[in-house]
């Protein structure tokens, strides 16, 4: 059998390095050596000393001591440093799953999120968020008709991508409870975490890590510090064993991080509250925008304002885009192909991460979003008053 196209990476590939407009991104801007090195007092004399031998597989003690100040009760060995954080969902899934196992995935979700999982146990069943009239909702009682005996692992991703739904403490309490009682594993993708507003006063979710005792957490640097190039990530397992037999299929993709990565990674580390912050006021700015826009532009879109992270899903009017324009598009697939092609203005389909195709992910962490609204705005039918 073979595994399902990664769409999200498909259609990014196709275009995200030629489009003038990136709507879409999930990560938020980024920075350069230099003027990383410069926040965190690094230099670029002691980067360029850095060996460029083999490190250590489960990462550079330091490294992994750095990552445990983002948790209350995880120590340096529950760390596993990856060589990016998606290597650690395709680690996770061939570690835990067999085709005996069931599985149980938050949709819609990032691709890879799922088709591991899928391609590799038996019965993969999927989640729905439910969309509300204006945002999203976890059905708790629908997961408990879908867990069983045989569920081996729930995998979540708070803050949510795209959606940017984030549940409530006693929602994520509750979640914990019936992969408690049914003894699963929880897969929680924490990525965006520290994009919630309010993070830096802790009026946020505590990490599932340090919740729950059965979780394998997922992180980086990619998005909320905006260092998607450095493919830093790690995973929290406070599981000996489970983590021990992960370090083992590690030495089958990529044996150890890199060397210069850890170095970068761990000055990013250590400035780590800056950088979050510096994303958090660009995706507050953005999203200010963006709610404006929306409620101009409402005869077309629905939107369902994100609770955190850097993503929102936008359901598109196709019908009433058609009605107004010479041109009509069956799905958001086609009118975001058709945006990307003629207007240099790139949005992702909804299709691509498991939703319908009336919806597109929007991207509210880049410098240029601004500009980049003003351009999707010149396309769209004129706003009669
Ligand atoms: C929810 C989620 N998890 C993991 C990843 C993977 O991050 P990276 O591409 O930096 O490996 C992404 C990237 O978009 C993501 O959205």
């Amino acid at each position: 059998m073979k595994i399902k196209p990664f769409l999200t990476e498909h259609f990014f590939a196709k275009y995200e390095f030629t489009a003038s407009h990136l709507l879409a991104s999930s990560d938020c801007e980024t920075t350069s050596i230099a003027d990383l090195l410069d926040l965190s007092g690094g230099s670029l004399v002691d980067f360029g000393a850095v060996k460029l031998g083999y490190t250590e597989s489960q990462g550079h003690p330091e490294y992994r001591r750095l990552v445990t100040e983002m948790y209350e009760h995880v120590a340096a060995d529950d760390i596993v440093i990856l060589t990016s954080p998606v290597e650690g969902i395709y680690l996770t899934m061939q570690t835990l799953l067999d085709a005996s196992d069931e599985v149980i995935a938050l949709s819609p979700a990032y691709d890879a999120l799922h088709h591991v999982a899928d391609h590799l146990c038996g019965k993969f069943e999927l989640w729905q968020l439910v969309p509300t009239a204006t945002g999203w909702q976890m059905d708790l009682d629908r997961l408990r008709s879908l867990v069983n005996s045989k569920t081996r692992l729930i995998i979540v991703n708070f803050p949510h991508n795209p959606t940017g739904y984030q549940p409530e403490r006693d929602e994520l309490q509750e979640l914990i409870e019936i992969a408690r009682e049914n003894g699963c594993w929880l897969f929680c993708d924490e990525i965006y975490r520290g994009l919630e507003p309010g993070f830096e006063l802790g009026a946020t979710l505590p990490s599932v890590a340090d919740i729950y005792e059965k979780a394998i957490v997922l992180n980086g640097l990619s998005k909320t510090f905006g260092l998607p190039g450095l493919r830093a990530g790690w995973l929290v397992i406070r599981d000996r064993k489970l983590r021990e037999e992960l370090i083992g299929w590690k030495h089958y993709t990529t044996i150890c991080p890199a060397a210069p990565t850890e170095y970068l990674a761990m000055q990013a580390l250590s400035v780590r509250v800056q950088l979050a912050e510096r994303s958090r006021e660009l995706v507050r700015s953005n999203l200010a925008v963006c709610s404006a826009f929306m409620e101009r532009q409402s005869d077309i879109f629905h939107w369902r304002p994100p609770m955190a992270g850097s993503t929102a899903l936008v359901e598109i009017d196709l019908e009433y885009l058609g009605r107004k324009q010479v041109q009509t598009f069956a799905t958001t697939t086609e009118y975001c192909h058709h945006l990307v092609q003629n207007h240099g203005i790139l949005l992702l389909p909804g299709e691509c991460l498991g939703c319908s195709g009336r919806f597109a992910r929007v991207g509210l962490g880049r410098q240029g979003f601004h500009a980049a609204l003003v351009a999707w705005e010149a396309t769209l039918p004129a706003i009669s008053i």
